[in-house]
């Protein structure tokens, strides 16, 4: 039976999630999992009647962007109280003490995640809903997104849970995955993540699914609440939460007096720098669940709980001078030159001063004796100046005005914090980096073109901007220092085959601000070449799936530039793809042509866009609004109840996912 077979293969997938993301320990290779993975997809492909949401293929995510709804908690989202002493913590059992009369108490020590806190809900074991903290009385429903975390259970094993309860934890993002993160968005000049807290955060509100899935969030699980959860103790709660798939941290401990609560701290302090995750202090929770209600909150936060915070690492060093590096998109960073100094394990010589609104509240002098920290961040940061360690007053830092390669005079555009030196087209680093954008794997993929060769084309005026490439002869290259024929004829061979790179990623190497890959992607689909991009209105540009108003704006101004037409009309020339090729909107059949059909809702078996496609490759034509001449809607699960009305109005029929797949096989 096809649905048994499907079933224990989600099952045994599961499994193997569990195995990989919870316990570390995989007991099959990577290529099995993926192959037994694509089973699963191609059988769900032919019977979508056993489409199921929680399926371990729906982890891959989609790229529906349908907003996040605003949820309600059902108990609150409190933080905790904060304390930074061995002394304050004494004062919190003192309290604790005294709130329950002189009773006897357990406290259990726990890590401090540092990520961003989820509340998860279940019901019949299985995950209905995510919820983030959001103002602690409401969240945003991130359930698409928080599927995708494979070390999270979308349904539970055993059969001793409660019919329902809610889960609350802390969702991470590795150190590992945010130095790798970290530097794919350097090398494409995005803005770096702080730490990666922010990181996790800001890729849980991303409003595309599949994006998160390659993120590789992890969760830990910290606190059980229900009406009938199973103990008495918290400890032993979440002993049963880790039995039935959580990852809860091993470095869970019940503590019955001051020395071990010491020893904890102690202990985690240097040790929690060898963990994969973040973390910024400890807390402490009386363990027995009757105590704790004894105890209660406060408006924000339980009197049962406290946290202990580390001490971020800061080191005292002299500020030798300040200097400006301009990127690919013209933001200037300025950067301190420090006397090189010990932190945390490494030698620190340089530290972000982010831009000039923070150098100016810090009234930064040349020479001064500045503080350093390392906390979170992997990016060591000024944070204050020794006043009293100041004896002869430098020069005061102030932001330069002009660009410091090309000597344009800067600007700073609203509402954003960095300075920009506007002069694109004519200024070297910006044009250096447009071009090593431009050859870089994910746009042309152009072989043997690393920076420094880039340097070296430039400085000897063999490519003074991207259309200049298609202009380099093997010869030219072969006279250049360090390279010779055999690298100049990979060039040219690399430069040939990037004419074939299809039209999405040219139009993602052209390096338009905002225009990363997804976008690009999406803007070629929707317009299909260049020109209509080039033509489109703003109203036409924000009207396409994702475009906001800030990418519409920076595409209007690339095309407004006569520099950029021009570029853009050689590169055309050259031969590069700027439209979508046929093989790209190949029409697979006509069963739909002459049918105007709706999508509305969210959907489970392909995205939004998959079944715009669908509809176009089958010969129909989708449009927004219902009006009379609909043939029918494509409704997925809350469906818009504006459409729903209308639709019955005009009698237009509503066609669910299956339905409409069905349709598509049965001819
Ligand atoms: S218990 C009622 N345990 O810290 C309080 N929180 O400042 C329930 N956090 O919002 C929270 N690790 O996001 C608890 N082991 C842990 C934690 C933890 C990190 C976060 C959580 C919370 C914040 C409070």
């Amino acid at each position: 039976m096809i649905k048994e077979q499907i079933e224990a293969l989600r099952k045994e997938l599961e499994q193997h999630n569990y195995n990989y993301y919870v316990l570390s320990q995989p007991t099959i290779s990577d290529i099995e999992f993926d192959t037994k993975l694509k089973q699963l997809e191609e059988l769900e492909r032919q019977y979508p009647q056993y489409a199921d949401p929680l399926s371990p293929t729906q982890r891959v995510g989609n790229d529906i962007s349908e907003g996040f709804e605003q949820v309600e908690h059902l108990y609150p989202m409190l933080s905790l109280g904060n304390t930074y002493s061995e002394g304050e913590v004494m004062d919190f059992c003192q309290r604790v003490a005294r709130g329950l009369n002189g009773e006897k108490f357990e406290l259990v020590c726990e890590l401090k995640f540092d990520g961003t806190s989820i509340s998860l809900t279940y019901e019949n074991g299985l995950l209905i809903r995510a919820v983030t903290r959001g103002d602690g009385e409401k969240g945003d429903d991130v359930t698409a997104n928080v599927k995708t975390i494979r070390s999270i259970p979308l349904k539970l094993q055993g059969s001793d849970y409660p019919e329902k309860f809610e889960i609350r934890g802390e969702i991470l993002m590795p150190w590992a995955v945010f130095d790798e993160l970290n530097s794919e968005r350097e090398q494409q000049e995005e803005p770096l993540f702080a730490n990666p807290r922010n990181a996790a955060s800001g890729t849980l509100k991303l409003q595309n699914s599949a994006q998160v899935a390659k993120r590789k969030l992890d969760a830990y699980f910290y606190y059980l609440l229900g009406k009938d959860i199973p103990g008495d103790n918290h400890y032993d709660n979440l002993q049963k939460a880790r039995s039935w798939g959580f990852k809860v941290s091993d470095a869970m401990r019940v503590c019955n007096s001051i020395e071990e609560l010491t020893q904890y701290i102690n202990y985690w302090d240097t040790e929690r720098k060898n963990l994969p995750v973040a973390t910024d202090g400890i807390v402490i929770k009386v363990n027995s669940l009757s105590q704790q209600r004894n105890l209660g909150f406060t408006a924000k936060s339980p009197r049962w709980a406290i946290a202990y915070k580390f001490q971020a690492e800061k080191a005292v060093t002299r500020l030798n001078t300040v200097s400006y590096q301009v990127g690919r998109t013209g933001a200037v960073t300025p950067v301190a030159n420090l006397d090189p100094v010990q932190l945390s394990g490494t030698t620190v010589r340089r530290a972000s001063l982010h831009n000039a609104d923070i150098i100016a509240a810090l009234d930064l002098h040349i020479g001064d004796m500045v503080y350093v920290e390392k906390g979170g961040e992997i990016i060591p940061k000024i944070t204050g100046v020794d006043l009293d360690a100041r004896v002869l007053l430098g020069d005061k830092v102030d932001f330069i005005k002009q660009c410091p390669e090309c000597k344009a005079t800067l600007v700073r555009y609203e509402g954003e914090s960095a300075h920009y030196c506007p002069n694109e087209n004519a200024c070297p680093p910006q044009i250096k980096g447009k071009i090593e954008h431009f050859v870089s794997r994910r746009a042309m993929n152009i072989d043997g073109l690393g920076e420094e060769t880039i340097n070296l084309l430039y400085d000897n005026k063999l490519i003074l901007n991207i259309a200049d490439i298609y202009e380099l002869k093997a010869c030219d290259i072969a006279r250049l220092e360090r390279l010779g024929d055999k690298s100049a004829r990979n060039i040219i061979a690399g430069i040939n085959a990037s004419k074939n790179v299809p039209f999405e990623r040219v139009l993602f190497a052209l390096g338009i601000r905002f225009v990363g890959e997804t976008i690009a992607k999406k803007l070629a689909f929707a317009f299909r070449n260049i020109d209509e991009i080039a033509a489109a209105s703003f109203e036409k540009l924000i009207s396409t799936n994702e475009i906001g108003g800030r990418i519409a704006q920076s595409i209007i101004n690339y095309f407004a530039d006569s520099a950029n037409k021009t570029m853009v009309d050689n590169l055309k020339n050259y031969g590069l793809q700027f439209s979508i090729s046929d093989e790209q909107i190949a029409v697979q059949s006509t069963q739909l042509s002459g049918l105007t059909i709706v999508i509305s809702g969210t959907f489970t078996l392909h995205s939004r866009d998959e079944y715009k496609a669908i509809i176009e490759q089958h010969g129909g034509k989708n449009t927004g609004s219902v009006s009379a001449k609909t043939s029918f809607i494509l409704a997925g699960e809350n469906m818009g109840p504006e459409k729903l009305r209308k639709a019955e109005s005009l009698g237009v029929k509503v066609v669910s996912e299956n339905e409409f797949l069905n349709l598509l096989t049965d001819n």
